[in-house]
C-alpha cells in the first residue's frame, strides 16, 4: 500500500496533476475533485502523510496556475503605460494642478533662499567693515520670514491636495479592480488564486496612486530644483556651471539601466509576494483541515519559503538600489567638489565674490539633493510601471460570458421544460477530459427530477451548465426551446435557485444571509425573512439563537451547525422564489435528523417549481418524477421513474439501489 501511494505520488510529481488539484482548494470546493480521478486521494494523502518522503516539495507545487496573468494577454509597450498610468490621475487633475502651482511657489521660494543668503552675506561683510549701518538688516530678515511663511503654506496645501487625491485614486482604482474581477467568468477564477488577487487589490493598487500622486508631485519638485538650480548656476556664473554638466551624463545612462531593473524585479517582487498571500489566505481561512491534520509546523515552514522567495527580490532591488543611490549620492557630492575647487580659484581671481560663491554652493547641494529626490522618483515611477502592468492584465481581460448580454425573456418561459441538446462539454481548464460527450436529457416544467450517477460523473455540472457558469462546447440547453446562450446570464442566475452540498454563508447575520437571496437590492421584510425560514425548517432554530435574526454567524457560517447552514441557505434559495430550483446533493453531508428536516423542508420548496435533485444517496430520489442515470462517463444509461427503473431486471439503478441498502443497513 506504502509503496503504492509512493509511487502515485512520484508519477502525479511528474505530470503535474499534484498542482493543479492544490490550487483548487480541495476543502472549499470538494465538488471539484472526484474519487475519479485519482488526484482527490493524491492530495489528501500527501497532507496525512508523516513522512517527507510523500509530501510534495515546494518547487512542485508552484507553476504558472498560480498566476492570473498566465491566462491573461501579455500588453502594450512601456511608452503607452506610462500614459495609462497617468491616465488614472485624469479625474483629479484639478487638484494635482493645484497642488503644482503651490510646488511652483514653494519651489520658487526655496530657490530664491541661495541667491538671498549670497546678497546676505554680501550684506553682512559690509556691515561689518562698516560700509553699512545695520539696520540695513532688519528688513532683509523680516522680508526673508514672510516669505519661508508663504513658503510653508504653499508646501502644506500642495502635501494636502496629493494625500488627498491619492487617497481618492486608490479608492477608484481599487472599485475598477474589484469591479473587473466581479465580472469575470467561471474560467477566470478556475485559473486564478484568491490570495493573488487580493494582494492586487491591496498592495498593487497603492504603488501605482502613490507614484502618480506623491511621488510625481516630489519628482516635478526635484526636477524644477534642478532645472532652476542649474540656470541659476549659469546666470550667476555660467564657466562654473559648465562643470557640473560633465557628472550629469553618467548619471542619465545609470538611470535607464536602473529604471528598467526596478521595473522587472517589482513585477517579480509582486507577484511572488502575491503567491505567499495566496498560501496564508488558504492555509488560515482552512485552518480546521490543517489543525486536524496537526500541520501547523509544516505550513509555517511552506509559508517561510514563500516569503523568502519575495526576500530574495527585495534584497536583489537592495543591491540595485544600494549601486543607484550610491551613485547619484556621489554624482551630488562631486558637483559640490567641483564648484568649491573651480569657485575657490575664480574666487581668488576676483571672477567672483564670496556671496556668489556661498549661492552657487548651496545651488549646488539643491541640485545634489534634487539628483537624489529625482532617483526616487525615478524608482516609483518604474516600480508602480511593474504593479500597474499587473493591474491593467485584470482590467483588460474580457470574461468569455459576460455578465450584461443576452436578452431578458418574458418570465412565462419558465413555465416551459428544460432541454440539454447533445451536449458535448469539458472543463476550460481541463480540455482533454469530456465531462459530456453527446448527452440529451429534459427537465420537465414543475416536475421533479433527479440525477443519480457515481462521483465524479457530471451531476454538478449538470447545474454548472444551467447556471450558465461555463458554455457548451458543442450542443445547446434550451429552456423553452430557447437557447440559453442568447438570454442574459443575470435572467437566468435570478431564476434558478441552488442549494449545493457546503453552502457558503458570508459573515455578517443570520438575516443578512437570508436576505442575499433577495432580487430587490439587497431587502426583504421581516415577514419575508420569517416566512422563507418557516418553509426552510430553519425558523425554530433561528427563534432560539440568543439575537435571532441578527445573530453574526461568523466566517463562512462557521458557528452553525451543517445542518443549520444548509437551512439557511434553503431559506436564502427561497427568497429569490426562483421558478427553477436546483438542489445539488443538499442533503447528503447532513446527520439523520438534519436530514430529515432538510429533506422536509425541500420537498415543500419543490412544489410548483422546475425541480433538479442531484442526490448521492438514493433513497432521496424515491419520490421524483423521473429519475436520470448517469454512468461514470457521464451518459445517460437509464432514465424514468422510480418504480420503472426498479421494475428493469438487470437495471443499473436497480443495482445501485441494492448495493447501497447493503451498505446502510
Ligand atoms: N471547475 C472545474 N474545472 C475542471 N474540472 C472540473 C471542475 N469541476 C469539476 N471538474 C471535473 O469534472 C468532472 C465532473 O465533475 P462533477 O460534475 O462535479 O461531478 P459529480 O457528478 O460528482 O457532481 C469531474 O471529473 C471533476 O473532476
Ligand atoms: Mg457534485
Amino acid at each position: 500500500m506504502y509503496m503504492t501511494l509512493k509511487k502515485m505520488v512520484m508519477e502525479s510529481k511528474f505530470n503535474g496533476i499534484l498542482r493543479t488539484v492544490v490550487t483548487q482548494t480541495f476543502v472549499l470546493n470538494p465538488t471539484h475533485l472526484s474519487t475519479k480521478n485519482s488526484k482527490c486521494i493524491i492530495y489528501t494523502t500527501c497532507y496525512g502523510a508523516k513522512t517527507s518522503l510523500l509530501r510534495p516539495t515546494v518547487s512542485k507545487l508552484e507553476g504558472p496556475f498560480y498566476s492570473t496573468s498566465s491566462k491573461i494577454k501579455k500588453s502594450l509597450n512601456p511608452k503607452s503605460e506610462l500614459a495609462r498610468l497617468f491616465e488614472i490621475a485624469k479625474p483629479e487633475l484639478v487638484n494635482i494642478s493645484g497642488a503644482i502651482a503651490l510646488l511652483v511657489v514653494s519651489s520658487s521660494i526655496t530657490l530664491a533662499v541661495p541667491f538671498c543668503m549670497g546678497k546676505i552675506i554680501d550684506l553682512v561683510q559690509s556691515i561689518a567693515n562698516d560700509a553699512m549701518p545695520q539696520s540695513e538688516m532688519q528688513p532683509v530678515v523680516t522680508g526673508l520670514c514672510a516669505l519661508f511663511v508663504l513658503g510653508a503654506v504653499a508646501n502644506a496645501g500642495r502635501i494636502y491636495l496629493l494625500q488627498t487625491s491619492g487617497q481618492r485614486i486608490t479608492k477608484t482604482l481599487r472599485e475598477r479592480v474589484f469591479e473587473s474581477i466581479m465580472a469575470q467568468d467561471m474560467q477566470f477564477f478556475d485559473q486564478s488564486a484568491t490570495g493573488e488577487l487580493i494582494n492586487r487589490l491591496a498592495s498593487d493598487v497603492e504603488i501605482v496612486s502613490g507614484a502618480v500622486t506623491q511621488n510625481l508631485s516630489d519628482g516635478l519638485r526635484s526636477l524644477a530644483q534642478i532645472s532652476a538650480g542649474i540656470g541659476m548656476m549659469y546666470f550667476m556664473s555660467p564657466d562654473l556651471a559648465n562643470v557640473i554638466l560633465m557628472v550629469l551624463p553618467p548619471v542619465a545612462i545609470g538611470a535607464v539601466v536602473y529604471g528598467r531593473f526596478i521595473r522587472q524585479i517589482t513585477k517579480d517582487t509582486q507577484t511572488s509576494l502575491a503567491r505567499s498571500t495566496q498560501m496564508a489566505d488558504e492555509r488560515i481561512s482552512n485552518i480546521r483541515t490543517v489543525r486536524s491534520f496537526g500541520k501547523e509546523s509544516f505550513e509555517c515552514k511552506m509559508y517561510s519559503r514563500k516569503v523568502n522567495d519575495v526576500l530574495q527580490f527585495a534584497l536583489k532591488e537592495a543591491k540595485a538600489k544600494a549601486v543607484f543611490f550610491g551613485m547619484t549620492g556621489l554624482a551630488g557630492n562631486l558637483i559640490m567638489v567641483l564648484v568649491l575647487y573651480n569657485g575657490g580659484v575664480m574666487m581668488h581671481s576676483g571672477q567672483i565674490t564670496v556671496g556668489d560663491l556661498s549661492a552657487f554652493l548651496l545651488y549646488s547641494g539643491y541640485v545634489a539633493i534634487s539628483i537624489g529626490g529625482m532617483s526616487n522618483f525615478f524608482t516609483a515611477i518604474n516600480k508602480s510601471l511593474g504593479a500597474s502592468s499587473r493591474l491593467w492584465e485584470l482590467t483588460d481581460s474580457v470574461p468569455v460570458i459576460p455578465l450584461q448580454a443576452g436578452v431578458f425573456p418574458d418570465n412565462t418561459l419558465l413555465k416551459e421544460d428544460i432541454d440539454f441538446k447533445n451536449l458535448c462539454f469539458a472543463y476550460p481548464t481541463r480540455k482533454q477530459h469530456k465531462v459530456f460527450s453527446d448527452v440529451n436529457i429534459s427537465f420537465k416544467s414543475g416536475k421533479v427530477t433527479a440525477i443519480v450517477g457515481p462521483s465524479g460523473c457530471g451531476k454538478s455540472t449538470v447545474g454548472v451548465l444551467l447556471l450558465r457558469f461555463y458554455d457548451p462546447d458543442t450542443g445547446e440547453i434550451a429552456i423553452g426551446g430557447q437557447n440559453i446562450k442568447g438570454i442574459s446570464p443575470a435572467w437566468i442566475r435570478n431564476n434558478v435557485g441552488i442549494v449545493s452540498q457546503n453552502p457558503i454563508l458570508f459573515s455578517g447575520t443570520v438575516g443578512d444571509n437570508i436576505t442575499y437571496g433577495s432580487l430587490s437590492h439587497n431587502q426583504a421584510t421581516m415577514q419575508q425573512l420569517e416566512e422563507v425560514s418557516i418553509q426552510a425548517n430553519a425558523y425554530k432554530f433561528i427563534s432560539c439563537l440568543q439575537d435571532g435574526f441578527n445573530t453574526l454567524v461568523g466566517e463562512r457560517g462557521i458557528t452553525l451547525s451543517g445542518g443549520q447552514q444548509q437551512r439557511i441557505a434553503i431559506a436564502r434559495a427561497l427568497l429569490k422564489d426562483p421558478k427553477i430550483l436546483l438542489l445539488d446533493e443538499a442533503t447528503s453531508a447532513l446527520d439523520a435528523e438534519s436530514e430529515d428536516l432538510v429533506r422536509d423542508a425541500l420537498e415543500k420548496a419543490a412544489i410548483g417549481r422546475t425541480t433538479i435533485i442531484i442526490a448521492h444517496r438514493l433513497s432521496t430520489v424515491r419520490r421524483a418524477d423521473k429519475i436520470i442515470v448517469f454512468d461514470e462517463n457521464g451518459s445517460v444509461s437509464e432514465n424514468g421513474s422510480y418504480n420503472e427503473l426498479m421494475n428493469h431486471e438487470h437495471g443499473v439503478f436497480k443495482r445501485m439501489v441494492e448495493k447501497q441498502k447493503i451498505l446502510f443497513s
